[in-house]
Protein backbone atom coordinates (compact mmCIF):
# COMPACT_ATOMS: atom_id res chain seq x y z
CA UNK A 1 0.00 0.00 0.00
CA UNK A 2 1.39 3.57 -1.49
CA UNK A 3 1.39 6.02 2.05
CA UNK A 4 1.78 8.56 0.11
CA UNK A 5 -0.45 10.96 -2.10
CA UNK A 6 0.77 10.66 -5.78
CA UNK A 7 1.45 13.52 -7.73
CA UNK A 8 -1.19 12.42 -10.71
CA UNK A 9 -3.89 12.46 -7.71
CA UNK A 10 -2.95 15.83 -6.34
CA UNK A 11 -2.81 17.28 -9.99
CA UNK A 12 -6.63 16.12 -10.20
CA UNK A 13 -7.42 17.77 -7.28
CA UNK A 14 -5.91 20.68 -8.09
CA UNK A 15 -8.41 20.78 -11.22
CA UNK A 16 -10.99 19.47 -9.52
CA UNK A 17 -10.59 22.50 -7.13
CA UNK A 18 -9.90 25.22 -9.27
CA UNK A 19 -12.67 23.93 -11.78
CA UNK A 20 -15.03 24.34 -8.75
CA UNK A 21 -13.43 28.12 -8.02
CA UNK A 22 -14.20 29.05 -11.69
CA UNK A 23 -17.92 27.87 -11.71
CA UNK A 24 -19.37 30.71 -10.46
CA UNK A 25 -16.93 33.20 -12.86
CA UNK A 26 -17.97 31.32 -15.85
CA UNK A 27 -22.07 31.41 -14.85
CA UNK A 28 -21.98 34.94 -14.83
CA UNK A 29 -19.92 35.00 -17.88
CA UNK A 30 -22.87 36.65 -19.62
CA UNK A 31 -24.34 39.09 -16.98
CA UNK A 32 -27.59 39.78 -15.96
CA UNK A 33 -30.00 38.18 -18.93
CA UNK A 34 -32.32 41.49 -19.11
CA UNK A 35 -30.34 44.96 -18.87
CA UNK A 36 -32.79 48.32 -18.08
CA UNK A 37 -32.11 51.77 -19.00
CA UNK A 38 -33.95 54.39 -17.53
CA UNK A 39 -32.42 57.44 -18.96
CA UNK A 40 -35.62 57.53 -21.31
CA UNK A 41 -37.39 60.90 -20.33
CA UNK A 42 -41.25 60.31 -20.95
CA UNK A 43 -40.66 57.05 -22.62
CA UNK A 44 -40.92 54.27 -20.98
CA UNK A 45 -37.35 52.22 -19.67
CA UNK A 46 -35.69 50.11 -22.37
CA UNK A 47 -35.24 46.12 -21.73
CA UNK A 48 -32.27 44.60 -23.67
CA UNK A 49 -32.52 41.08 -23.51
CA UNK A 50 -28.62 39.02 -23.91
CA UNK A 51 -30.82 35.67 -24.43
CA UNK A 52 -33.14 36.88 -27.31
CA UNK A 53 -30.02 38.64 -28.70
CA UNK A 54 -27.89 35.24 -28.54
CA UNK A 55 -31.12 33.57 -30.07
CA UNK A 56 -31.38 35.58 -33.05
CA UNK A 57 -27.95 33.91 -33.90
CA UNK A 58 -25.91 36.81 -32.93
CA UNK A 59 -21.86 36.07 -31.70
CA UNK A 60 -20.89 37.55 -28.23
CA UNK A 61 -18.30 39.56 -30.46
CA UNK A 62 -20.93 40.88 -32.94
CA UNK A 63 -20.93 43.58 -30.16
CA UNK A 64 -18.04 43.10 -27.36
CA UNK A 65 -16.21 44.78 -27.71
CA UNK A 66 -16.73 46.72 -31.33
CA UNK A 67 -19.88 48.57 -29.82
CA UNK A 68 -19.87 47.74 -26.60
CA UNK A 69 -18.18 46.87 -23.25
CA UNK A 70 -19.18 44.22 -21.04
CA UNK A 71 -20.16 46.99 -18.20
CA UNK A 72 -23.61 48.25 -17.92
CA UNK A 73 -23.57 51.68 -18.03
CA UNK A 74 -20.76 51.86 -20.10
CA UNK A 75 -22.17 53.47 -23.47
CA UNK A 76 -24.30 55.83 -22.09
CA UNK A 77 -21.31 57.39 -19.91
CA UNK A 78 -21.93 61.01 -20.04
CA UNK A 79 -25.43 60.66 -21.55
CA UNK A 80 -24.14 59.46 -24.94
CA UNK A 81 -26.35 56.40 -25.91
CA UNK A 82 -29.29 59.17 -26.99
CA UNK A 83 -31.85 58.27 -29.85
CA UNK A 84 -30.15 60.57 -32.02
CA UNK A 85 -27.12 58.80 -31.65
CA UNK A 86 -28.94 55.57 -32.11
CA UNK A 87 -30.76 56.68 -35.47
CA UNK A 88 -27.75 57.81 -36.41
CA UNK A 89 -26.13 53.76 -36.25
CA UNK A 90 -24.27 54.37 -32.83
CA UNK A 91 -24.70 51.69 -30.17
CA UNK A 92 -27.81 49.46 -30.29
CA UNK A 93 -28.51 51.72 -34.11
CA UNK A 94 -25.53 49.70 -35.55
CA UNK A 95 -28.00 46.50 -36.02
CA UNK A 96 -31.25 48.75 -35.42
CA UNK A 97 -31.37 50.43 -38.82
CA UNK A 98 -34.04 48.40 -40.57
CA UNK A 99 -31.37 46.01 -42.34
CA UNK A 100 -30.29 43.71 -39.47
CA UNK A 101 -32.57 44.80 -37.12
CA UNK A 102 -36.17 46.83 -36.76
CA UNK A 103 -35.55 50.41 -37.36
CA UNK A 104 -34.92 52.89 -33.84
CA UNK A 105 -37.11 55.11 -36.45
CA UNK A 106 -40.12 53.75 -35.91
CA UNK A 107 -40.65 50.72 -33.42
CA UNK A 108 -40.37 52.93 -30.40
CA UNK A 109 -42.09 50.21 -28.10
CA UNK A 110 -40.69 47.37 -29.18
CA UNK A 111 -37.40 48.67 -27.27
CA UNK A 112 -39.06 50.89 -24.70
CA UNK A 113 -41.20 48.64 -22.80
CA UNK A 114 -41.40 49.39 -18.98
C1 LIG B 1 -33.52 49.49 -30.59
C2 LIG B 1 -34.15 49.99 -29.40
C3 LIG B 1 -34.84 51.36 -29.40
C4 LIG B 1 -35.84 51.79 -30.23
C5 LIG B 1 -36.52 51.04 -31.36
C6 LIG B 1 -36.17 53.11 -29.77
N1 LIG B 1 -35.39 53.46 -28.69
FE1 LIG B 1 -35.47 55.22 -27.65
N2 LIG B 1 -33.86 54.64 -26.54
C7 LIG B 1 -33.22 53.42 -26.65
C8 LIG B 1 -32.09 53.41 -25.75
C9 LIG B 1 -31.11 52.28 -25.56
C10 LIG B 1 -32.06 54.67 -25.10
C11 LIG B 1 -31.05 55.16 -24.06
C12 LIG B 1 -31.58 54.92 -22.69
C13 LIG B 1 -30.57 55.22 -21.60
O1 LIG B 1 -29.49 55.69 -21.91
O2 LIG B 1 -30.87 54.98 -20.40
C14 LIG B 1 -33.19 55.42 -25.63
C15 LIG B 1 -33.54 56.71 -25.21
C16 LIG B 1 -34.65 57.39 -25.61
C17 LIG B 1 -35.08 58.69 -25.09
C18 LIG B 1 -34.36 59.53 -24.03
C19 LIG B 1 -33.02 60.04 -24.54
C20 LIG B 1 -33.16 60.94 -25.72
O3 LIG B 1 -32.50 60.67 -26.74
O4 LIG B 1 -33.97 61.89 -25.68
C21 LIG B 1 -36.24 59.00 -25.73
C22 LIG B 1 -37.07 60.28 -25.54
C23 LIG B 1 -36.54 57.92 -26.67
N3 LIG B 1 -35.57 56.96 -26.56
C24 LIG B 1 -37.63 57.88 -27.53
C25 LIG B 1 -37.81 56.94 -28.54
C26 LIG B 1 -38.84 57.02 -29.58
C27 LIG B 1 -39.88 58.13 -29.66
C28 LIG B 1 -38.68 55.91 -30.38
C29 LIG B 1 -39.43 55.54 -31.64
C30 LIG B 1 -39.43 56.57 -32.72
C31 LIG B 1 -37.57 55.14 -29.83
N4 LIG B 1 -37.07 55.80 -28.72
C32 LIG B 1 -37.14 53.92 -30.34
C33 LIG B 1 -33.59 52.38 -27.46
C34 LIG B 1 -34.55 52.41 -28.45
C1 LIG C 1 -26.55 42.44 -29.32
C2 LIG C 1 -25.41 42.90 -28.54
C3 LIG C 1 -24.79 42.01 -27.50
C4 LIG C 1 -24.38 40.70 -27.62
C5 LIG C 1 -24.46 39.80 -28.84
C6 LIG C 1 -23.79 40.36 -26.35
N1 LIG C 1 -23.85 41.43 -25.49
FE1 LIG C 1 -23.10 41.53 -23.61
N2 LIG C 1 -23.78 43.44 -23.39
C7 LIG C 1 -24.48 44.12 -24.36
C8 LIG C 1 -24.87 45.43 -23.84
C9 LIG C 1 -25.70 46.48 -24.57
C10 LIG C 1 -24.33 45.50 -22.53
C11 LIG C 1 -24.39 46.70 -21.61
C12 LIG C 1 -23.32 47.71 -22.06
C13 LIG C 1 -23.52 49.12 -21.61
O1 LIG C 1 -24.54 49.42 -20.95
O2 LIG C 1 -22.66 49.97 -21.93
C14 LIG C 1 -23.66 44.24 -22.28
C15 LIG C 1 -23.03 43.91 -21.09
C16 LIG C 1 -22.43 42.71 -20.85
C17 LIG C 1 -21.81 42.36 -19.59
C18 LIG C 1 -21.75 43.23 -18.33
C19 LIG C 1 -23.06 43.18 -17.58
C20 LIG C 1 -23.07 44.14 -16.41
O3 LIG C 1 -23.98 44.00 -15.57
O4 LIG C 1 -22.22 45.03 -16.30
C21 LIG C 1 -21.29 41.10 -19.73
C22 LIG C 1 -20.54 40.29 -18.67
C23 LIG C 1 -21.60 40.66 -21.08
N3 LIG C 1 -22.31 41.67 -21.72
C24 LIG C 1 -21.25 39.44 -21.62
C25 LIG C 1 -21.64 38.98 -22.87
C26 LIG C 1 -21.33 37.64 -23.37
C27 LIG C 1 -20.49 36.61 -22.64
C28 LIG C 1 -21.91 37.55 -24.61
C29 LIG C 1 -21.99 36.33 -25.52
C30 LIG C 1 -22.57 35.15 -24.89
C31 LIG C 1 -22.56 38.83 -24.87
N4 LIG C 1 -22.38 39.66 -23.80
C32 LIG C 1 -23.24 39.13 -26.04
C33 LIG C 1 -24.77 43.69 -25.63
C34 LIG C 1 -24.47 42.45 -26.15
C1 LIG D 1 -25.14 43.32 -33.30
C2 LIG D 1 -26.47 43.75 -33.68
C3 LIG D 1 -27.44 44.25 -32.60
C4 LIG D 1 -27.21 45.19 -31.62
C5 LIG D 1 -25.96 45.98 -31.38
C6 LIG D 1 -28.45 45.29 -30.88
N1 LIG D 1 -29.39 44.45 -31.40
FE1 LIG D 1 -31.31 44.19 -30.76
N2 LIG D 1 -31.61 42.75 -32.15
C7 LIG D 1 -30.72 42.42 -33.15
C8 LIG D 1 -31.32 41.40 -34.00
C9 LIG D 1 -30.66 40.77 -35.22
C10 LIG D 1 -32.61 41.14 -33.47
C11 LIG D 1 -33.66 40.16 -34.01
C12 LIG D 1 -34.23 40.66 -35.30
C13 LIG D 1 -35.25 41.73 -35.12
O1 LIG D 1 -36.16 41.54 -34.29
O2 LIG D 1 -35.14 42.79 -35.77
C14 LIG D 1 -32.75 42.01 -32.31
C15 LIG D 1 -33.89 42.05 -31.51
C16 LIG D 1 -34.11 42.97 -30.51
C17 LIG D 1 -35.33 43.09 -29.74
C18 LIG D 1 -36.56 42.19 -29.90
C19 LIG D 1 -36.32 40.90 -29.17
C20 LIG D 1 -36.37 41.11 -27.69
O3 LIG D 1 -35.30 41.12 -27.05
O4 LIG D 1 -37.47 41.29 -27.15
C21 LIG D 1 -35.16 44.14 -28.87
C22 LIG D 1 -36.17 44.66 -27.86
C23 LIG D 1 -33.83 44.68 -29.09
N3 LIG D 1 -33.23 43.94 -30.09
C24 LIG D 1 -33.28 45.74 -28.40
C25 LIG D 1 -31.95 46.16 -28.51
C26 LIG D 1 -31.36 47.22 -27.70
C27 LIG D 1 -32.10 48.03 -26.64
C28 LIG D 1 -30.05 47.31 -28.09
C29 LIG D 1 -28.98 48.23 -27.54
C30 LIG D 1 -28.80 48.23 -26.07
C31 LIG D 1 -29.83 46.33 -29.13
N4 LIG D 1 -31.01 45.65 -29.36
C32 LIG D 1 -28.64 46.14 -29.79
C33 LIG D 1 -29.46 42.90 -33.31
C34 LIG D 1 -28.82 43.81 -32.48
Amino acid sequence: MRKYISPISLCFLFLLSSIWLALPQLSSARGPEILRYEDTGDEPAVLFSHDSHMASGLNCGDCHYSIFQKRKGDADTDREMTMKALDEGKYCGKCHNGDHGFSTKENCGRCHIK
